[in-house]
């Protein structure tokens, strides 16, 4: 069985599919492992550091793709543009496993069915607690949180925390995030030990305790005394919300938005546009200097005026929408990809052998073609 770590071809893309440790674990388990020469090396990982975790390195992508039996990526996009994979080089029934974009790419899964490509996408992994391990979208969430606050902070014109001179006292920086998920608690977490103040909003009033413990502020949006509705599905994620609950809520983000510094977007339901929060209006009546970091613009923005991976001035408030932050420690993100996607090929390994269970809720839900069909998958 050969496991092959293929280089990403994705513009700007700095993370790795495996690292030294989960090559040695992969070589436990009976696999040869063989990894595209300086796959690692935008992750600080050099091809020395493989072969001495027992890895083979190949310089042909031709040779690495057509003997692997499991190709690990982080993107594969295969439209044949600019960065694109070229999965003609796979052998046929080799799995393929990465970010795949089942949800927002269509196309691209359909190409790589017609290639009898065997793909599972690892956005589709459940977060159920067996999973936990295997979720690579919260470890590049958590990541991407980390990095919204500190990018933000660094383009700030003022100081985070609070500080007294001789000179006078400098106010903290106010830092808002909307949507208390992994990527928001953690970018909670972040500007907490900035030194900033923190508040969060998030619909599911089951992160106000979560938001409070981090140290934050957590905004309420007032609603009749007889609602008890937890705005969360059964599954854990947040519903739709009502045309009069998003008025409201529009009022109070209104009030809070325009005292901020900083506002770091995280609202998404999964398979969903993402909810527009920030209005025009909004952003024209901000603090001059401040800065909005749009985390969920691949999937449409939170904030009206959001462009995917441009950084646009408005009246002197910046919106950035990045769709890669995690790229941008990718050291660190590759290292806890590398071992989620280790934990979730050990469910395919057994003696040696690849054995797909598709009695198994994590193989079943997070495949997304097997022998050329497409699943009917969902979130
Ligand atoms: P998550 O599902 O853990 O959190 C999303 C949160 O948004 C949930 O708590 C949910 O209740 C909340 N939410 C949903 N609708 C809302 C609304 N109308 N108002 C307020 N809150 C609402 O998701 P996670 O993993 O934290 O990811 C958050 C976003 O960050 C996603 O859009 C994801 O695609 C994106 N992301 C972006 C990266 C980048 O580099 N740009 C990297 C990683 C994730």
């Amino acid at each position: 069985m050969e496991i092959g770590i293929a280089k990403e071809t994705k513009a700007l893309e700095k993370r790795v599919a495996a690292t030294p440790e989960t090559v040695k674990k992969f070589i436990s388990l009976g696999a040869d492992v063989k990894i595209e020469k300086d796959a690692g090396i935008q992750s600080n990982i050099l091809d020395s550091e493989y072969e001495k975790a027992g890895a083979k390195i190949i310089s042909d992508p031709m040779e690495l793709l057509s003997n692997s039996d499991i190709v690990l990526k982080v993107n594969t996009i295969c439209n044949g543009g600019k960065g694109s994979d070229n999965i003609e080089l796979y052998k046929k029934n080799t799995i393929l496993i990465g970010f795949l974009k089942p949800l927002q790419d269509k196309q691209n899964i359909k190409l790589i069915s017609q290639k009898g490509i065997n793909a599972f996408a690892v956005e589709l992994i459940p977060r159920i607690s067996r999973a936990q391990s295997m979720d690579a979208l919260s470890s590049q969430s958590n990541l991407a949180g980390y990095k919204a606050v500190i990018n933000a902070a660094n383009m700030l014109s003022k100081a985070t925390p609070m500080m007294i001179t001789a000179a006078g006292t400098i106010a903290p920086a106010k830092i808002l995030i909307i949507g208390a998920g992994v990527a928001g608690l953690q970018a909670i977490a972040t500007a907490k030990r900035l030194g900033a103040v923190v508040s969060a909003f998030d619909v599911r009033s089951a992160t106000k305790e979560q938001v409070e413990s981090l140290g934050g502020k957590f905004i309420e949006v007032d609603e009749s005394p007889s609602n008890n509705d937890s705005h969360e599905d059964s599954r854990g994620y947040a519903k739709t919300m009502s045309a009069e609950y998003k008025s409201r809520q529009r009022e109070v983000l209104y009030n809070t938005i325009i005292k901020q510094n900083i506002v770091i977007t995280t609202a998404l339901i999964p398979g969903k546009e993402a909810p527009e929060l920030i209005t025009s209006n909004m952003v024209n009546d901000m603090l001059q200097g401040s800065i909005i970091i749009d985390l969920a613009a691949e999937a449409g923005g939170n904030c009206k005026l959001t462009k995917l991976d441009k950084a646009l001035v408005v009246n002197g408030i910046t919106i950035m929408g990045p769709s890669n932050l995690p790229s941008e420690v990718a050291q660190d993100a590759s290292s806890l990809y590398a071992k989620n996607l280790f934990n979730f090929v050990s469910l395919m390994i057994q003696d040696g052998n690849i054995n797909l269970d598709f009695n198994d809720e994590i193989i079943k839900m997070s495949c997304v073609t097997y022998k050329s069909k497409i699943f009917d998958y969902k979130t």
